[in-house]
């Protein structure tokens, strides 16, 4: 018998329909919506409707009947019921049940499974050179980490890039607020166009500084405005002291991002940016003009992208604009053209805010009329916004964008007064407290925020993301932390995990939430949905306190039998939800 006992139960289910002249697809077992039993499976009334179809008469209740009958003598199987019109009713036998959770107890990986081989490319993060991040990029970086992790853990071959925003107007104000502060420089000599000094003449906070002061200028000052247009130009024309500066304000940014995505527990594999590709952008659109597809408009270059089945309009790609500069779409196009180059992926993943859809459709659209890729290798994965109590996108207290630091500072002090209004490590010294605090405040962002529909908004509120109990990061650190305790405690008894022998109803809850792993995980990767784990790991943690409560271990009392088989569901519980919470980013601490 091999396979999760869903699956067992489908192959025992499947042969009887087959047996009984129907298609076996129709025994599929599904887990239970309704407490009537762990399993059901429905296939009596299609085979009913099939047989109508062909014009017989049928009653589903008496195909159910046959098919019981059929199965009931099965391994697997301990108790069949027929319920309303045909719905077949599962309870697994205790033997199977137990086989399978002494199956997950020696798998490496509990359960899951690796069986896809796509090369994939995640482009998320997508922060921008100099300005600051905002709550997209936060949740970009969060989402597109998990899904990253999640189709790596399912067998893929996953190639995470940060896609930095890093060939815009915010360039040029940063070129020529600096140039205002130290016109000495070289870099703004247009006779020099070698030997720049290697060190940068900024830090990162000299850039935080310079782009506001430069975009506010120039918010109130066209000729500003225009001056910062001019400098933009002239660096995508390549000119050589501009894109001297640009070299360094990259090199800036990326050890800042590093810092920031670092504490975040995000990594990328390639720090690549628009402006990375930008040499590929005159032979591009060579290409794309040998190709039929653009048109001149007004003195700017696009391509038409809508079709006749558009019930909305869909406004052409934007390829080069009437002043001559590149624009998003044509970044977005060329480093299409260098993935391909350079990787080419079977599939490339955008998680990107939701509010960027349009944008998205039209550069695929482009890229397919190029020739470049097929349709169903791009794919957009949009999101919604965290918002602040008020109901807009968080921004910080003092009403600005936001900022990491501050972010991660905040979630650090609800995670810390939760911790001494829980007494939770009030004897540990003060840096394993800060350690603790720092994983709790991560596991509750998180989680509060994968565990929405990628789709949905959702609002900000520290104090709720780090409560102990509920659907929360903390609640479910806690049951690994407890279960880790639980470890070493039996260790200090001499009580090791063994064999694995279930009897009481909490014991099978959990060996069935264990057993749904897999399951988990394949759809959260078919749906790019970080969400449908989640609640699998909150399923486990619940099935595991449920069986905590009910099922003592380590108690005077119990069999030592009983304990070894107790202690290795405690064990194998522990590995899955480690697993489980490593892909969605979250570290567990030793102890709590
Ligand atoms: N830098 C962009 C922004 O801040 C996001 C980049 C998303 N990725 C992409 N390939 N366009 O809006």
């Amino acid at each position: 018998m091999t396979g999760s006992l869903q699956e067992q139960l489908s192959r025992a289910f499947g042969d009887a329909f087959k047996a009984a002249g129907f298609e076996s697809s129709l025994g599929a077992v599904f887990e239970s919506a309704r407490g009537d039993a762990p399993f059901q499976c429905n296939g009596a009334m299609a085979a009913a409707g099939a047989l109508k179809k062909q014009g017989t008469k049928a009653n589903p209740r008496e195909i159910a009947q046959g098919i019981v009958e059929a199965v009931s003598g099965h391994d697997a199987v301990a108790l069949l019921e027929i319920a309303g019109p045909g719905f077949i009713n599962i309870t697994p036998a205790l033997d199977a049940v137990s086989a399978r959770a002494r199956a997950l107890a020696v798998d490496p990986r509990i359960g899951a499974r690796a069986p896809d081989r796509q090369k994939i490319v995640i482009d998320y993060g997508g922060a921008n050179v100099a300005k600051p991040m905002h709550v997209g990029h936060l949740r970009s970086a969060v989402i597109g980490e998990a899904l990253k992790r999640l189709l790596r853990y399912r067998g893929n071959e996953v190639i995470g890039d940060v896609h930095l925003g890093d060939w815009g107007l915010q360039m040029g104000h940063l070129i020529t607020e600096l140039h205002d502060e130290q016109p000495e420089l070289p870099y703004f000599d247009a006779d020099v166009t070698q030997g720049y000094p290697s060190d940068s003449p900024v830090t990162m906070d000299d850039l935080a500084r310079l782009y506001p002061a430069a975009s506010n200028k120039a918010k109130a000052d066209p000729d500003r405005l225009e001056r910062s247009r001019k400098a933009t130009a002239e660096l995508q024309a390549g000119r050589e002291g501009y894109r001297a500066l640009l070299d360094h304000f990259i090199t800036v940014s990326i050890a800042a991002l590093k810092k920031g995505y670092g504490a975040l527990g995000v990594e990328f594999d390639l720090w690549k940016g628009e402006a990375a590709v930008d040499p590929l952008i005159p032979g591009m659109v060579e290409t794309f003009k040998s190709q039929g597809i653009t048109e001149e408009d007004d003195g700017a270059l696009i391509i038409r992208v809508e079709t006749d089945e558009d019930k909305k309009p869909v406004p052409p790609v934007f390829l080069i604009s009437r002043s001559g500069a590149a624009q998003y779409h044509t970044t977005d196009l060329a480093t299409l053209l260098d993935r391909k180059n350079e990787i080419d992926p079977d599939l490339i993943l955008y998680v990107v805010d939701q509010r960027q859809a349009l944008h998205f459709e039209q550069v695929f659209r482009a890229a397919v009329l190029a020739d470049m890729y097929r349709p169903e290798q791009m794919n957009h994965l949009g999101f919604g916004t965290m918002n602040g109590k008020d109901g807009t996108p968080f921004k910080t207290r003092e009403g600005g964008v936001l900022r990491l630091d501050d972010l991660l500072t905040m979630m650090n002090e609800a995670a810390m007064a939760r911790l001494d209004e829980a007494g939770i490590g009030a004897d540990f010294d003060a840096e394993e407290r800060t350690e603790i605090a720092r994983k709790v405040g991560l596991a509750a962002l998180k989680f509060a925020d994968l565990q929405n529909q990628r789709l949905t908004n959702y609002i900000f509120d520290p104090e709720r993301f780090t409560a102990f109990e509920g659907k929360t990061g903390p609640y479910l650190l806690y049951a690994a932390v407890r279960i880790k305790s639980i470890l070493r405690k039996a260790e200090t008894l001499g009580v090791a995990a063994g064999e694995i022998t279930i009897s009481e109803p909490a014991e099978t809850a959990l060996v069935l939430a264990l057993d749904s792993f897999d399951r988990a995980l394949e759809a959260a990767a078919r749906k790019y949905s970080p969400h449908i784990l989640c609640d699998h790991i909150y399923t486990l943690a619940q099935a595991f306190s449920r069986f905590y409560a009910d099922c003592p271990i380590l108690q005077d009392g119990v069999a030592d039998a009983v304990k070894s088989s107790r202690l290795a569901l405690a064990e194998t519980t522990l590995r899955q939800l480690e697993a489980g919470l490593d892909i969605i980013g979250v570290e567990v601490p030793e102890r709590m």
